[in-house]
């Protein structure tokens, strides 16, 4: 995905814009550029790389002017250099644009704009639309815009700047998403609210197929048949701190560190005297006790605490459940409909592949509850019912605080399902929600121990890199675990692999014997989730069975256990004594520290990671 942000009002605009794009940086970082108006007409400047770079040539050379766009790329149509660079221009350089998103039929476009005589510069999808706004263009910038965008299928986001309307920018979204800053005597739009927090934090959330001119004076939202339409700022709740490092050397450790806060917010915000309620899911308790099966689609991280989330519903609210990726739903002949809760987890709310499964999954019938971090985002719009986890923005690309708030959100439905069907006792609930109400402090305690940057984690991250080069690069990870923790070993390595890029894999322990054990000699780590559960035992035999052909082991044990001692993992990491239910909550702080730590010792850019972007709104 990628950044954008526009500005009108009384600043300098480049100010404006290089801050909101410093906000975005962690959604797109591969060339940045903006578009400034001035006396002189469009100002342009674009530069590959991040955005210190275009930061950098500003400062040597400022851009004056009021009114501007701004972009920071994450590459999908043209590799990332200077030229491919957004904003992109028309043939008169009097109209400059900015996307974030996909022209699925960018092509046709060109091919038509080149036949009318229309020049090119760039290999991208984005530049036919300053292109077709100017030939629709005939002095009303918004109904050129109009024009343009109804010949276009993808997703987009975009704001526009023409040089015969110094005073506005115009903007218009399908499904990718744009917020509207409302400011005193200037106004922003941007890809996400940590770009115009710095500012104001009263903002409106475009819909689809909306269209937004803004002006130092005022806001104009209509739909592109051109009727106006009203709609009420929201007031966002965070400040901008909530969206800076706050001391930490990296976002990821910040956010690691936010996770028994998160966890606590969780439970206070949607527990009240032993009652766990969600004040905004509108899906009925009637409509939730109808419900024979539970679907559970997402991506990534958020596809991994879908796992962990059936581990917990099928045991305790009985209730059959199937996990699947957005990306393998959408496109198989998914057997869902109206006895069918299919819940859709994401951070972001704007994965491409989840909203699309969203799609899919209503269109055949079924009931959808989105559980989404980000407010306003287009599955939390376009669902049924959501449960916002209200973990705050998460920057940093690897996802740590919104999984283990997805999994709290997890428990409490689980909870509140096996209440609704009388799966559990009234005692066993009450026992289960005062032993969840324990683990943010036992979190804390936990974090409390890798508090200096000198931790036990650290120290096996450094021996790791030293045994990496030892076997001349051939090291790698493997996790193993079983029942509800397995999820996590599947976390773990994606956690590992997508900031070190270093090989993991993550795998049921029982099945090493059905083929990954013969992956077993000298090279790879196995970390074993050994925690106290209904399969120790199976477990230790796991690790006896690797240590036998020379495997080396950290084991993921629980606090005081003796008897894992007796098989000689060659390092260990404890978590506090938990029910088995809530280790995952507890067992994933040690794996995301892991992660941190190896990226580091390799020296790689922890919070944007090479090739990936915070949220995929593309395909
Ligand atoms: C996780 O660390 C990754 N950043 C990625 O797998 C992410 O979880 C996935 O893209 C889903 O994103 P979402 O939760 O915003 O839908």
């Amino acid at each position: 995905m990628c950044g954008i942000i526009g500005y009108v009002g009384n600043r300098k605009a480049q100010d404006v814009i290089l801050k909101g794009l410093s906000r975005l940086e962690y959604r797109g970082y591969d060339s940045a550029g903006a578009a400034i108006l001035n006396h002189d007409g469009v100002d342009l400047i674009k530069r590959q790389g991040k955005l210190k770079i275009l930061a950098d040539a500003l400062a040597k050379k400022p851009i004056e002017g009021k009114t501007g766009i701004g972009h920071t790329r994450w590459a999908t149509h043209g590799i990332p250099n200077d030229r491919n660079a957004h904003p992109h221009t028309d043939c008169t350089g009097k109209i400059a644009v900015v996307h974030n998103g996909i022209i699925e039929n960018y092509l046709e476009l060109k091919n038509s704009l080149l036949k009318d005589g229309h020049k090119f510069s760039s290999q991208t999808d984005t530049e036919v639309i300053p292109h077709l706004i100017e030939k629709f263009y005939k002095g009303d910038l918004e109904k050129a815009v109009v024009k343009a965008i109804k010949l276009l299928k993808g997703s987009y986001a975009i704001a526009v700047v023409h040089k015969d309307s110094p005073d506005r920018v115009v903007g218009a979204r399908l499904d990718s998403p744009l917020v509207v800053g409302i400011g005193k005597g200037e106004n922003f739009i941007a890809s996400d609210v940590p770009a115009i927090l710095d500012y104001t934090n009263s903002v409106l959330y475009l819909d689809n197929n909306e269209v937004v001119t803004i002006t130092r004076s005022g806001v104009k939202v209509s739909d592109i048949s051109g009727g106006q339409i009203n709609k009420k700022p929201v007031k966002i709740k965070w400040d901008i701190s909530a969206a800076e490092k706050s001391g930490y050397p990296h976002f990821m450790l910040k956010e690691i560190f936010e996770q028994a806060d998160v966890l606590r917010k969780v439970l206070e915000e949607r527990t009240e005297r032993g009652k766990v309620s969600f004040e905004e899911l509108k899906i009925t308790d009637a409509e939730l006790k109808k419900f024979k099966r539970i679907a559970i689609v997402a991506c990534g991280t958020a596809y991994h605490a879908g796992l962990t989330g059936k581990y917990m519903l099928e045991e305790y609210a009985k209730i059959p459940v199937w996990v699947d990726t957005s990306s393998e739903f959408r496109y198989r002949d998914p057997i869902v409909g109206p006895g069918t809760l299919v819940i859709i987890v994401s951070q972001s709310g704007e994965t491409a592949d989840s909203l699309a499964a969203l799609r899919e999954a209503k269109k055949r019938g079924a009931k959808v509850l989105g559980i989404c971090n980000v407010l306003g985002s287009s599955i939390a719009r376009e669902a049924d019912g959501v449960i916002y986890t209200h973990a705050g923005p998460e920057i940093a690309v690897a996802s740590t605080k919104a999984y283990t708030a997805q999994l709290g959100i997890l428990y409490l439905l689980t909870l509140y399902l096996a209440r609704l069907h009388k799966t559990i006792t009234p005692a066993r609930y009450k026992g289960l929600l005062k032993e969840f109400e324990r683990v943010p402090r036992l979190m804390d305690d936990l974090l409390g121990e890798y508090r200096s940057e000198y931790n036990t984690i650290a120290a096996y991250a450094q021996e790791f890199k030293r045994y990496y080069f030892a076997r001349q690069n051939k090291s790698y990870f493997l996790y193993l675990a079983r029942n509800i923790n397995f999820p996590n070993a599947l976390e773990g390595a994606l956690k590992l692999k997508e900031i070190s890029y270093i090989s993991a894999e993550g795998y049921p322990a029982g099945e090493m014997k059905h083929g990954p054990i013969a992956l077993i000699d000298e090279n790879p780590w196995v970390v074993c989730i050994a925690t106290q559960s209904k399969t120790y035992d199976k477990m230790l035999s796991n690790i006896q069975e690797i240590k036998a052909r020379g495997g080396i082991i950290i084991a993921i044990a629980t606090e005081g256990d003796k008897e894992i001692l007796h098989h000689k993992v060659n390092y260990m990491l404890e978590i506090p004594k938990v029910a088995e239910l809530f280790s995952p909550l507890l067992v994933v702080i040690p794996l995301q520290l892991l992660a941190y730590y190896v990226a580091k010792e390799f020296g790689y850019d922890i919070d944007q990671p090479r090739n990936l972007a915070k949220s995929v709104t593309v395909e």
